[in-house]
């Protein structure tokens, strides 16, 4: 049976080298049999935590705070892949896809944890200039270990810098076949 795959797409650049990845892994998932669903960050009214631990996980909308992270939680609670995507900003995610990391603390927040576990899997893709990816692989692991997530793997795509940069890039096949290849 096919997949329920969301990705969260952290650059800012629709056309962006990020998104020719994410474009690329969606095709291979869908060839798969899989539906996936996209969240452009940077359009999106999405605030920062605020660390009142007042969120209730039950709730259809669990954070005190009313944004567009209300389109986001309903669709966390029933996926099976969660892809995060992202250019490497300053070694780590962009602050658009941290941002909406921090706010999904809500799920896991009073009344049982409805992020953590639940049969759920991750990959990763990433476009930077350089290939200074260890932080934020080192961080992506360390957020799997604490969710439970198996992780299905990454693509990271260094040597890119403006728009377009990655065409006709090795990368963009490894997302394909990334995406292709969840059973
Ligand atoms: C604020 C900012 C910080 C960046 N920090 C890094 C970095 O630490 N290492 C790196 O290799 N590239 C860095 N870059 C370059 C981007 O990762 C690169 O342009 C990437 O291709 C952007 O992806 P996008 O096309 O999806 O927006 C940075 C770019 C910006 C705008």
């Amino acid at each position: 049976m096919g997949k329920n795959i969301i990705i969260l797409n952290g650059s800012p650049r629709r056309n962006g080298n990020t998104s020719a990845l994410v474009e690329k892994f969606t095709q291979g998932a869908r060839k798969a049999g899989h539906t996936v669903s996209e969240f452009f960050l940077g359009d999106m009214n999405i605030h920062g935590c605020k660390g009142c631990l007042s969120g209730h996980s039950s709730r259809p909308c669990p954070c005190v705070q009313k944004d567009d992270m209300d389109r986001i939680y309903p669709a966390m609670r029933t996926c099976d892949v969660m892809v995060l995507a992202s250019p490497l900003y300053y070694w780590n995610f962009s602050g658009q896809l941290r941002t909406a990391m921090d706010r999904l603390f809500a799920l896991e927040e009073h009344d049982g944890n409805f992020l953590r576990g639940h049969n759920r899997a991750c990959a990763l893709l990433m476009a930077a200039e350089g290939h200074g990816f260890e932080d934020a692989l080192t961080y992506y692991q360390h957020l799997l270990e604490h969710l439970r997530w198996t992780d299905l793997g990454h693509v990271l795509a260094g040597g890119n810098m403006d728009v377009g940069d990655i065409t006709g890039k090795p990368e963009l096949e490894q997302a394909y076949a990334l995406g292709q290849s969840i059973a």
